[in-house]
């Protein structure tokens, strides 16, 4: 069956600058190009989802301005519900300028209309998410507003992925709201204060699940995807790939995921697709741009 994934989460317009390399403090580059494309977190999971054949709704907020628009836009015409998606006046669209070298990225996000993607908003749409199969959410908007959700979720038996990306420090109650958490290595070691390295991975990642209550998959980049099973840790390869932009790597992970599991699979599976999903988005440019389709991941 076509599982209903509710995503809760951010909008930025991404205003990519690609660079030679990284500037130096002080320093003015002469970049080589520039260009405008949707993303956020909340939004590029929404895409990842919906390109995976999920039916999707995304809620959120964006300004009156001209990103605004032109985002809701270009997710309807992915086939995302976004009737869910708050215009808020006098306040920006949030953006993200990023730095992109062939190696590297750099990123400051303004958050703008994602402040006010409030516990209230997530609360008005209590229905939609107690109806859903599974809840994804991240940490570009009010921590307040993804534990609402979280707890809106859990109350109704719906599995949540909390992705705490990007990283910081959650409260106990809200972590063990979480069915799974997909946080990368550097963002395991903030939320557990315990080292990522090869050697003592699979011990944080035990004594995590003992403490939470819920699972952990993390998430290793070229590496691939680390998760426990039966109290082993496993990992799922990443197939070599030649890397245009990682922008969003991490959001296609998410994605993927979420429609594999909520379609049905295994926990194992769901990974391993995912792993062959995020690996696809890399070989692209643009984080939501490069959000590969089902067909695409089937063949890969
Ligand atoms: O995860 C990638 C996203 O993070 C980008 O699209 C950018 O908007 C930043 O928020
Ligand atoms: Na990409």
């Amino acid at each position: 069956k076509q599982p209903h994934i509710v995503v809760i989460g951010s909008l930025n317009m991404d205003l990519v600058v690609s660079v030679p390399r990284m500037p130096q403090v002080g320093e003015t580059l002469t970049g080589t190009g520039f260009k405008m494309i949707p993303g956020g977190k909340g939004a590029n999971q929404a895409v990842g989802c919906t390109r995976l054949g999920a039916k999707t709704t995304l809620i959120g907020a964006v300004g009156c301005d001209a990103f605004g628009g032109q985002m809701i836009m270009q997710l309807e015409a992915e086939g995302i519900q976004t009737a869910t998606i708050e215009r808020i006046e006098n306040v920006p669209t949030g953006t993200a300028t990023i730095y992109h070298s062939p190696n590297d990225n750099c990123i400051a996000v303004v958050p703008g209309a994602n402040e006010y993607c409030t516990p209230e908003l997530v609360s008005s749409h209590e229905r939609t998410i107690r109806e859903a199969d599974l809840l994804l959410v991240q940490l570009e908007i009010p921590p307040a507003a993804v534990n609402r959700a979280m707890e809106i979720a859990a109350s109704a038996g719906v599995p949540v992925v909390l992705n705490p990306a990007p990283a910081q420090q959650l409260p106990e109650e809200m972590l063990k709201l979480a069915s799974f958490i997909t946080p990368n290595e550097t963002e395991f070691e903030l939320i557990s204060g315990s080292s990522s390295a090869e050697t003592d991975l699979q011990h944080g990642m035990l004594k995590w699940e003992e403490r939470y209550g819920n699972q952990l998959i993390i998430t290793r980049g070229k590496q691939g995807s680390s998760f426990l099973l039966d109290g082993v840790m496993e990992t799922a390869k990443a197939p070599l790939v030649e890397v245009v932009d990682t922008t969003g790597a991490g959001d296609a992970f998410n994605s993927a995921f979420c429609v594999a599991y909520a379609g049905g699979q295994s926990k194992e599976l769901a990974v391993s697709f995912a792993v062959k999903a995020a690996s696809l988005s890399v070989t692209k440019f643009g984080a939501q741009a490069g959000m590969p389709t089902l067909q695409e991941v089937i063949e890969a």
